[in-house]
Formats: C-alpha cells, sequence, structure tokens
C-alpha cells in the first residue's frame, strides 16, 4: 500500500472515529441505548482501525505519523478506554431491562462517550491544522480543548452543579502550560548538525546553537559575476525592459500581461560556453517591482536575483545590471523573483539556452498557462513546423506553471537526453511513454525525424502543441517517394488524430539511463543533514495568520534557515506529508538524487534542480556547497512559496544588508 493511500486511510479511520464515538454519546442521551451500543462498538472498531493504519503508516518514517502516536492516539487510547468501561455496563443494562433504561442517558455514560469522540476530533484536528511536528504545547492545548468541552457537555447534560474535579484539574493544568509552552521561542537557524541533547522527546527540530559566527562578514551584494567573458568567449548584451502590455497571442486573441519588451515569453537569451551574459534590467512601469532570477543556473549568489536577500527589488524607474559567466551547456529559464506567484503567471519569464545549439532543428518550448490556456512561446494553438526527414531534432520544454504538466510525443520514438539542463548518462530510446515534467523543470527531448509519420508532441493528452510535419522533398528522384509518403501522409494523420495517450506509462527518471561513479555517494560522510517535512497548517505566512503551507511546522519567514560552510557535503532530506505535490527547487546548487522513498536510483545518475514531491514521498538529495551566498530554499508552486513555503540556506559568515525576509 502506498503512503499517500494510507494517509487516507488515516483520515478516514479518524473521522469515521470520531463520528461514531459522538454518535453513541448522542443515542445515549436521548436514551436509545441499543444504537448507542452498535455505534460504541464500532467506534471502538474505527479507532484500532485507525491505530492500525498509522501503524503502517510508521513504515514510511516517523514524519508521517508523529503528532498521531504523540497526541492523537494516546488521546483517543485513553478517553476511549473510560468510555467503554464507563458506558458499555450501563448501556447493556438499559438494553437487556425496561427498568434500567434511565442509566443510558446517565451524565457519567454521555460525557465519557461524548468525551471519546471529542478526542477522536481533537486528534484529527492536530494532524490537519498543525501537522509536522506537533509540540508539547499542541499536545497540552489538544487536551485542554478536549476537557473544556466535556465541562461543558457535563453542565449540559447534568444541569448547575458540581463538575468532576479531575476533569476541571486536567483542564487548567493542560490549558496554562500549553499556553505557556507556545510562547517560546522556536529556533531560527538550523546548523544541520547533530545536536542530540537539545532534541526534545516530542520530536522538536534540532535547535541551532544560535546565530552562526559572523567573523568578516562577507555582503551577499560583493559575490558578483565577472566583467569579461572566458578566453574564446564574447560578451551577450541584452537589455530587458518590464512593462505591462497588451499581448496577441497566435490565435489573435489579446490578453493583458506583464512582460519584457512588450513580448511573453521575454526575448530568449542565448550564449555558448565561456561567453558572458550581461543583462541589464529596467522596469518601466510593474509597481510591485522586478528582478531576474536564473532558474537552474547556479550563478553567484549577488546575481541570484531575490529581492530583499542579494538586492532590492527593482522599482519603475529603476535598473539592475546582471553579469554571469555561461559555464555549463543547457536549458535554462529566468523570472521574476519579486511577487513572483503573480509576476511569473502574468507573464514575467523568458528562456535561457546555453549552447552550442543542436545540429539540425533545435526548439525551446516554454509553456505556460496564459488566460486559462497552454500556451508555448507565444503559441496557443499548435505550432507547426515543417522539418525533412532525416533531420535530427531537439525539444527543449521547460515548465513555467505551478504544476506538473504530461508530455507524449507521437509519430517517432526519441530519447530524453537531458534533464534540468545536465546530460543523463545513456538515455535509452523512449516509445509510447509520458513524461511528467514538474514545475519549472526541463526536459531535452531528441529524435530523428521520421520518413513514414509527422510528429505530434502533446501537453496533458489533450493540446497537441507541436507539429512536426515532413516537409516535401524538392527533387524530382525523390518525387515517387515523396508522393507515397503523402499518401501515407494523410492516413498517419487520421491515426495521429486518434491517438489515444493517456494510457501510456509515465517514464520513472530514477530508472532511465545507465549509472555512472559519481562525485557523491549516500555512504559519504555528510558534514550538514537538514530535513524538510512539507505539510499544512495554521501558521503566519509573511506575518498573515493562514492555513498555510509549512516546513517542519513553520512558514516563511520563521521556518530555520539552513547553515553551511564553503565546502560542506550537505545532505537533506525532503518528506511530503501533505495530500498537494511540491516541486521542490534549491537556488545556487544543483543536487543528486541519493534515493526516493529509501530505493537509490538505478539509472542515470540524477543531477536536479527542481524535484517534483508527490504526495507521501521522501526523496534524499546531496550536494557539495561550493557556491558561497544566501539562496532560496523554496517550492516553485508559487502560490505555496507565497503561501510559507520557502526557506533560506545561508553560508556562515555570508551577510546581507538588506532586510532579508522576503520570500519571493
Ligand atoms: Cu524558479 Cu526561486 O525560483
Ligand atoms: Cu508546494
Amino acid at each position: 500500500m502506498t503512503t499517500a493511500l494510507l494517509m487516507t486511510l488515516d483520515l478516514l479511520a479518524a473521522v469515521l472515529a470520531a463520528a461514531t464515538w459522538l454518535g453513541a454519546g448522542v443515542a445515549a442521551a436521548s436514551r436509545r441505548p441499543r444504537t448507542a451500543l452498535a455505534l460504541l462498538a464500532a467506534a471502538v472498531l474505527a479507532s484500532l482501525a485507525r491505530a492500525g493504519v498509522v501503524g503502517g503508516l510508521a513504515g514510511a518514517g516517523w514524519w508521517f505519523v508523529q503528532e498521531k502516536v504523540t497526541v492523537a492516539l494516546p488521546l483517543l487510547l485513553v478517553t476511549g478506554v473510560a468510555a467503554t468501561a464507563l458506558a458499555a455496563p450501563p448501556l447493556v443494562r438499559a438494553a437487556r431491562s425496561q427498568a434500567d433504561a434511565g442509566a443510558a442517558g446517565s451524565p457519567a455514560v454521555v460525557v465519557a462517550l461524548l468525551g471519546a469522540g471529542y478526542a477522536a476530533a481533537g486528534g484529527l484536528a492536530v494532524t490537519l491544522l498543525m501537522g509536522y511536528p506537533a509540540t508539547l504545547s499542541t499536545a497540552l492545548v489538544t487536551v485542554a480543548v478536549v476537557a473544556v468541552a466535556m465541562l461543558v457537555t457535563w453542565r449540559i447534560v447534568a444541569g448547575p452543579g458540581r463538575s468532576p474535579r479531575i476533569v476541571i484539574a486536567i483542564t487548567l493544568v493542560t490549558g496554562l502550560a500549553g499556553t505557556g509552552l507556545a510562547f517560546f521561542p522556536s529556533p531560527a537557524m538550523d546548523d544541520g548538525l547533530d545536536h542530540t541533547l537539545s532534541h526534545s522527546g516530542m520530536g522538536h527540530l534540532a535547535m541551532a546553537a544560535g546565530s552562526p559566527a559572523k567573523p568578516q562578514g562577507r555582503p551577499v551584494t560583493s559575490l558578483r559575476g565577472p566583467a569579461t567573458p572566458a578566453a574564446g568567449g564574447v560578451v551577450r548584451r541584452y537589455t530587458l525592459s518590464a512593462e505591462t502590455a497588451a499581448i496577441t497571442l497566435s490565435s489573435g486573441r489579446k490578453v493583458d500581461a506583464w512582460t519584457f519588451n512588450g513580448q511573453v515569453p521575454g526575448p530568449p537569451i542565448t550564449a555558448n560556453v565561456g561567453d558572458l551574459v550581461e543583462v541589464r534590467l529596467r522596469n518601466a512601469n510593474i509597481r510591485s517591482g522586478v528582478t531576474l532570477h536564473w532558474h537552474g543556473y547556479d550563478v553567484p549568489a549577488g546575481e541570484d536575483g531575490v529581492p530583499g536577500l542579494t538586492q532590492e527589488a527593482v522599482l519603475p524607474g529603476q535598473e539592475f545590471v546582471y553579469r554571469f559567466l555561461a559555464d555549463r551547456q543547457g536549458t535554462f529559464w529566468y523570472h521574476t523573483h519579486e511577487v513572483s506567484d503573480l509576476g511569473v503567471r502574468m507573464g514575467l519569464y523568458g528562456t535561457l539556452v546555453v549552447g552550442p545549439p543542436s545540429a539540425g532543428v533545435d526548439l525551446t518550448l516554454p509553456v505556460h498557462t496564459f488566460a486559462g490556456r497552454t500556451v508555448f512561446g507565444d503559441h496557443d494553438q499548435p505550432l507547426d513546423q515543417r522539418v525533412a526527414p532525416g533531420t535530427p531534432v531537439r525539444l527543449r520544454l521547460i515548465n513555467t506553471d505551478n504544476t506538473p504538466h504530461r508530455f507524449t510525443l507521437t509519430g517517432t520514438p526519441y530519447r530524453l537526453v537531458a534533464v534540468d539542463g545536465t546530460d543523463l548518462n545513456g538515455p535509452g530510446e523512449l516509445d509510447r511513454m509520458g513524461l511528467r515534467l514538474p514545475a519549472g523543470g526541463r526536459y531535452d527531448l531528441t529524435f530523428v525525424m521520421p520518413a513514414a509519420r509527422d510528429v505530434v508532441l502533446n501537453t496533458d493528452d489533450r493540446t497537441p502543441s507541436v507539429r512536426l510535419t515532413r516537409q516535401a522533398a524538392a527533387t524530382s528522384t525523390t518525387a515517387s517517394a515523396t508522393a507515397g509518403t503523402a499518401a501515407n501522409a494523410t492516413a498517419s494523420a487520421t491515426e495521429d488524430a486518434k491517438e489515444d495517450t493517456t494510457g501510456w506509462p509515465d517514464l520513472d527518471l530514477t530508472t532511465y539511463g545507465t549509472p555512472a561513479t559519481t562525485p557523491i555517494t549516500a555512504a559519504d560522510t555528510f558534514d550538514r543533514r537538514f530535513t524538510l517535512v512539507l505539510d499544512r497548517g495554521l501558521s503566519l505566512a509573511g506575518g498573515r495568520p493562514m492555513y498555510a503551507y509549512t516546513v517542519n511546522g513553520h512558514a516563511f519567514p520563521s521556518i530555520p534557515t539552513e547553515v553551511v560552510s564553503t565546502g560542506d557535503l550537505v545532505r537533506l532530506t525532503v518528506v511530503n506529508r501533505s495530500r498537494d505535490i511540491h516541486p521542490w527547487h534549491l537556488h545556487g546548487h544543483r543536487v543528486l538524487v541519493l534515493s526516493r522513498d529509501g530505493r537509490a536510483p538505478t539509472g542515470s545518475p540524477l543531477w536536479l534542480d527542481t524535484f517534483d514531491l508527490q504526495p507521501g514521498e521522501v526523496w534524499e538529495v546531496a550536494f557539495r556547497a561550493t557556491n558561497p551566498g544566501l539562496w532560496m530554499n523554496h517550492c516553485h508552486n508559487l502560490v505555496h512559496a507565497d503561501q510559507g513555503m520557502a526557506l533560506h540556506l545561508a553560508y556562515e559568515g555570508v551577510t546581507t544588508p538588506f532586510h532579508g525576509a522576503h520570500g519571493g
């Protein structure tokens, strides 16, 4: 059974347990002992079922069950046992003889049964509202709330008079202690070192030993790119002006957008290895401000474009010049990082491709949802390209949206040769296979244009997005062959239209390609280890109270900063215990995948900058800290990032002159 399924079953069992305990209490109060007994039996079963499911879930990791094992189940056990002991005998007697019917509705019976219901509901609330990790304070406050609910119930059922002293005592003690503990400061830094002594029994994070030492602090603004290209390289100069504009999509449809130079996507930025990329960003009239972040390109920190951390947002009338060396080939993209959820959605993004370009046809295809439509570049209709059979084709897919897209290619087998700008090792031929591209991620596909069929790239199984049509040959010697293929073309076009790709299996990247040695392995000794548990919960995100997207129970900016030193080997464990997909993205570094759900990749080494965590998944990734700076580490569903799911990775000794509290 998958972890995601167990998480769902756990919720169902929790709801069922709460409903049946409460139902039993209500039936007892209305003096229906038989109904109450039946519901009591169902409640006991549902409670046992929840315990069983939690046992199964524990196998996936402590993160998935911590609050259930420490709070929800003990509370349910104590109240459930008490309710069964107090309520079952009188209910049985009442069911047997009319003379004892009154006993069914006695305050003790009703309050005990309802109390177990409150406890079951309280445990469910802890899972849904607080998540991981439940603290001692959460536990105590939950007990207090359940006890208060029982006291109020007692008042209603028994009328004015003395309430049970034991419940009053529990309410006072747990309520006061829980509220008091809530004011304990939470750690602001996590240095990733093992501080065993400061681990509390309730699963608190390791407390950092205070702020990192800042001897001769190096401001992040001093970590800039070079002024000249490498030997043999040239300077690639671009000017990007951020401005609102009404743009026209290929269908003629007009949409209001936020653009670079009046176009969406912004101007494609290309360079070859060795070149210096110099981009002058001007803000004409984007009132909230703009920056440029080079997604997946590990530029010096001062060029990373995170407002409030590496620079101030560029406001209307202002400008900022970015410079970095093109030191690595591949497919990347750029986007604003100021109110990026809105800014990217409105159009402030473009492509960054470092070549040399491939021979043949080399298409860069950023996919975006724009005004409710799937758009490739500025095409909201299929993009048609004529290609001569035998031509090598490279498609560079870039997902600039917040959610994954599924791509299928009909008409030819192909290879997935690069992921997130890094070539895969020994990528085999793929046929009738879906590719799920995470938000922010890139896939490079290659194939040779076939002679027999046209090739169609479909997005999410509905939209034919790119059609590569065979180009008619010009010479008479091939005319007959051309005629023949033209006849086929009609036939295959019909076939293409009918091809249903929904049932095609998705490629599992962790088993694709061939293994190779890597500079990092799971067996290495890591200098720092961090665990990020992704969830939802009530929290303050950017000062606003909300049902936030949380990391380790906190929302930005109060998620502890991860602290590393230059040269450290760092291991990140990322756990998704929520019901959403989270595309995790670390700035400034590629990470090597060590394992997903405990299994190491068996194919090509996987270096990613954005990896998708499905609900219930646990990923372990690693990197060498060789790019000093202050970096964002966040979910690339930018709605989630905006609502709390973002933190910083800081190199010891690097400082920022800015307020530092911007999540982007
Ligand atoms: Cu493409 Cu911080 O993100
Ligand atoms: Cu997310």
